[in-house]
C-alpha cells in the first residue's frame, strides 16, 4: 500500500470550502442573491460535500445521478452510491429560482453559510425514493417521514460552503477527511477501521472493535452527532461515553475519536453502503458492519446490511467491510462472544435491547455489567435522570 494511504471515493478528495476570495465575492452579493434555508439535514449534507466526506459528490445530485442512486445504487459514472443527496424544497421556494445562477444557502438561523450554483430544478417520485432506498414508505419510517415532510422540487448544482467554523460542542473532535488522512499517515497506521455508531458503546459494540483492532493498526471511532431521531440519546451524553470507553477501557495511542457531522437516516442496508464509502473519503481502510446496521424497528433482516456489499465486484467499494454477527456476554465462557465462538445456549446469553437499556436508566437502574461498562452505565444514568 502507498503511503499516501488509500484513494478517496472517485479518486480524488473534493473540498468545496470556499477560498478567501472567492469567500470575499460571495460576501459582496450576499445581499442580492436569492436565499434558500437549509434545514438541519441539509446543512450537514453541504458541510459533508464541502470537506470531501461525500467525495466524488461536489454538491446536490442533478436528476441524472438521483435516479441513477435510487434505481441501481450507482452513479451515472457508474460508482457505487447508495443515498441520495438532495436539496428538496416547496415550489414557492422554487419557482422564482433560475437555472444557471447562484443561490445564497442559509442555516436554521439565517446565517448565510454557502452558495449553491443552480444547475437544474427537478421533480422526484417519493414513494419511490422512499421504497428503493428505505425498503417502505411507511410514515412512521424515520427516513421515509423526512422525505414525505420536505418540498416536491430537489434543487441541484455545485455548491461552496462560506467557512468552515469549529464544531460549536466537539471542537476538538472536529477532524475532517483531509486531516484524518494525515493523521492515520503519521501514526504510520496502514490499515484502520472505521466504527459507525449513534449509540453509547455498550459491551458488544466493544467486543466488535477490539476483534477488529486485532488485525488492523489502528480504529476512528466515528459517532454520527448530525440529527438523529428524537429517542436516540443525544451526542453530547455519547460524546462523554466515547471519552469514559477511551481513557479506561481502551489503548489511547490505536485510537482517534471524531465526530461524523451527518445526519442518520435509518436506511440499513443502504445506509451501510453510503457509511462506508464516507469512511473511506475520511481514510479508512476497512469498516465495522455489525448486526442490523443503521436499522430501526424491524424493517431490515438482521444481517442484510452486510449482504447488501455482495450486489458489489470486491474491488469497486474500495474499502474492505468488517461483519460481525450479533455479539452477547456468554455467561458459560464469561466473555462477550457471537454464535461463532460461543457455546451456550440462549438462556446463558445476556443482550439487551436499547429500548430496554433506555427503560432502566429512565427507571435509575444500571445496566449489568455484562452489558454496559459500569463508568458509561453511571455516566448514562446521571444524564438521563437530569433529562428526565
Ligand atoms: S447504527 O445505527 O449506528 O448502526 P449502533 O450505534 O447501535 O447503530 O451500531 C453501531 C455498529 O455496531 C453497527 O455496525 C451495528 O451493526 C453494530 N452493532 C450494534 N449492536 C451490536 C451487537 N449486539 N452485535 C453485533 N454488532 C452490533
Amino acid at each position: 500500500m502507498s503511503h499516501h494511504g488509500i484513494a478517496p471515493h472517485g479518486g480524488q478528495l473534493i473540498n468545496r470550502i470556499a477560498t478567501a476570495a472567492e469567500r470575499q465575492e460571495f460576501l459582496d452579493q450576499s445581499d442580492k442573491l436569492p436565499r434558500v434555508q437549509l434545514d438541519e439535514r441539509a446543512t450537514s449534507d453541504l458541510v459533508m460535500i464541502a470537506i470531501g466526506a461525500f467525495s466524488p459528490l461536489n454538491g446536490f445530485m442533478e436528476q441524472a445521478d438521483y435516479e441513477n442512486v435510487v434505481d441501481k445504487m450507482r452513479l451515472v459514472n457508474g460508482l457505487p452510491w447508495s443515498i441520495p443527496i438532495t436539496l428538496s424544497v416547496s415550489e414557492e421556494i422554487a419557482d422564482p429560482l433560475k437555472e444557471g445562477s447562484w443561490v445564497r444557502l442559509d442555516d436554521q438561523e439565517g446565517n448565510f453559510i454557502g452558495v449553491l450554483e443552480l444547475t437544474q430544478k427537478y421533480r422526484y417520485n417519493k414513494a419511490h425514493e422512499a421504497v428503493n432506498v428505505y425498503k417502505t414508505d411507511e410514515i412512521k419510517h424515520p427516513g421515509v417521514k423526512v422525505v414525505y415532510e420536505q418540498g416536491p422540487i430537489n434543487l441541484a448544482g455545485p455548491i461552496w460552503l462560506l467557512e468552515r467554523h469549529p464544531h460549536p460542542l466537539f471542537p476538538p473532535y472536529q477532524i475532517d477527511p483531509a486531516e484524518s488522512r494525515t493523521m492515520f499517515q503519521e501514526k504510520g497506521w496502514h490499515t484502520v477501521v472505521g466504527f459507525q455508531t449513534r449509540n453509547p458503546i455498550h459491551r458488544a459494540h466493544e467486543y466488535i472493535i477490539k476483534c477488529a483492532l486485532e488485525i488492523v493498526d489502528g480504529l476512528f471511532l466515528h459517532p454520527l452527532v448530525g440529527a438523529t431521531k428524537s429517542d436516540d440519546i443525544a451526542a453530547d451524553v455519547r460524546m462523554r461515553c466515547y471519552e469514559i470507553m477511551l481513557e479506561n477501557y481502551f489503548p489511547q495511542d490505536r485510537v482517534i475519536l471524531a465526530i461524523n457531522p451527518a445526519a442518520m437516516r435509518y436506511a440499513g442496508p443502504r445506509e451501510a453502503i453510503f457509511h462506508a464509502l464516507v469512511r473511506k473519503n475520511y481514510g479508512c481502510t476497512h469498516f465495522i458492519v455489525g448486526r442490523d446496521h443503521a436499522g430501526v424497528g424491524d424493517y431490515y433482516g438482521t444481517y442484510d446490511a452486510q449482504y447488501i456489499f455482495d450486489e458489489f465486484e470486491p474491488g469497486e467499494m474500495g474499502i474492505t467491510p468488517m461483519m460481525f454477527e450479533h455479539a452477547f456476554y456468554c455467561t458459560r465462557t464469561e466473555q462477550m462472544a457471537t454464535t461463532k465462538t460461543s457455546p451456550s445456549g440462549p438462556e446463558e446469553r445476556i443482550h439487551l435491547s436499547g429500548t430496554k437499556v433506555r427503560e432502566m436508566l429512565r427507571n435509575g437502574q444500571l445496566p449489568p455489567k455484562e452489558f454496559s461498562r459500569p463508568l458509561v452505565a453511571a455516566e448514562l444514568t446521571k444524564a438521563m435522570q437530569i433529562s428526565g
